[in-house]
């Protein structure tokens, strides 16, 4: 027997970002938006504790327990007194180390697919914590949908959001999320930098479904950071405008872009003329919200 949870990446339509706390992460206002992109995570019996990735960046994808998946199936079975005796299969298609909670997200739906398999019946309130000790986007994945995220992220209040389409330019490498915060840290370092708030305009644009509303109140406080550490992703903001996207802001803190598009024909077209343009390494069409982690039928 064997459980099989899907998953999807997220893109952050707001990512207000503050100074850095005493403990080094920084206190965020943030809305999540969770996107038809999916990884699957199978988890299933067996004597040791092993990890598997299949997909385009597999070879990317750490197989020790560095993988968010693998802890979260350890953080679990030493919660429930057992041993973690799984073998946990990622079918991987969300960029890896791209911006967009990949490693996240299979940490979320290792998390569910174990507890499943496991029969443990664990509590959603407590699931969600124990994806917060995995790290800040983790609970997102499992809820997904559209939340404000505060906190590190990890504080979650769902809001109401409109469908939207969306064409994420996958660049070449990835960016680590450490090293753009403290990019960030460095380029405001000798600012007053202010307390992150949820932008009303942005949430009543998500609400309203309509793109040309949401389009403008787009912001990614990461931005400068990533753009910093990659120029060379004006480029690609540049590619995706010129081919008629509404929007282009860096996904999370990169250095996949994400461009906001009015429709799936514009999404077509938007991601052709990414790919003719060689700024990026391949896209992704998705829209969203679409529902977080989620046990497929058997
Ligand atoms: O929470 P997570 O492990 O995903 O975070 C990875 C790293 O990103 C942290 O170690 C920290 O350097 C940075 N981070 C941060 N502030 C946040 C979230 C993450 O500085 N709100």
């Amino acid at each position: 027997m064997s459980v099989t949870v899907r998953v999807p990446a997220k893109v952050n339509v707001q990512l207000g970002v503050g100074a850095a706390r005493p403990d080094g992460f920084h206190p965020l206002a943030t809305v999540f938006l969770a996107v038809s992109l999916f990884d699957e995570v199978t988890a299933t019996p067996a004597g040791e504790p092993t990890v598997t990735c299949e997909g385009p960046d597999a070879d990317q994808v750490p197989l020790d327990r560095t993988n968010l998946a693998a802890r979260a199936a350890e953080a679990l079975a030493a919660r429930a007194g057992i041993e973690p005796a799984v073998h946990l299969h990622i079918a991987k298609n969300i960029p890896v180390a791209g911006g967009m909670a990949g490693g996240s997200a299979d940490g979320a739906a290792a998390l569910l697919a174990c507890d499943t398999l496991w029969g443990l019946d664990t509590p959603r309130t407590e699931l969600l914590a124990m994806c917060a000790e995995l790290g800040s986007d983790v609970p997102f994945s499992l809820l997904g949908g559209a939340a404000l995220g505060t906190g590190r992220g990890e504080l979650l209040t769902p809001v109401d959001a409109g469908s939207f389409h969306w064409v994420f330019a996958v660049a070449d490498g990835g960016l680590s999320t450490p090293a753009v915060f403290r990019e960030f840290d460095r380029l405001t370092a000798g600012t007053t930098v202010p307390e992150p708030e949820p932008s009303p305009e942005l949430l009543a644009a998500l609400a309203s479904g309509d793109p040309d509303r949401l389009a403008p109140a787009l912001s990614n406080g990461l931005q400068a950071a990533s753009l910093s550490l990659r120029p060379a992703l004006a480029d690609t903001f540049e590619a995706g405008i010129g081919a008629g996207a509404l929007a282009a802001l860096v996904s999370g803190s990169g250095p996949t872009t994400a461009f906001l598009v009015r429709d799936a024909e514009g999404a077509a077209k938007v991601a052709a003329a990414l790919e003719a343009s060689g700024t990026c390494r391949t896209t992704r069409t998705a829209s969203g919200p679409v529902p977080g982690a989620t046990v497929l039928p058997a």
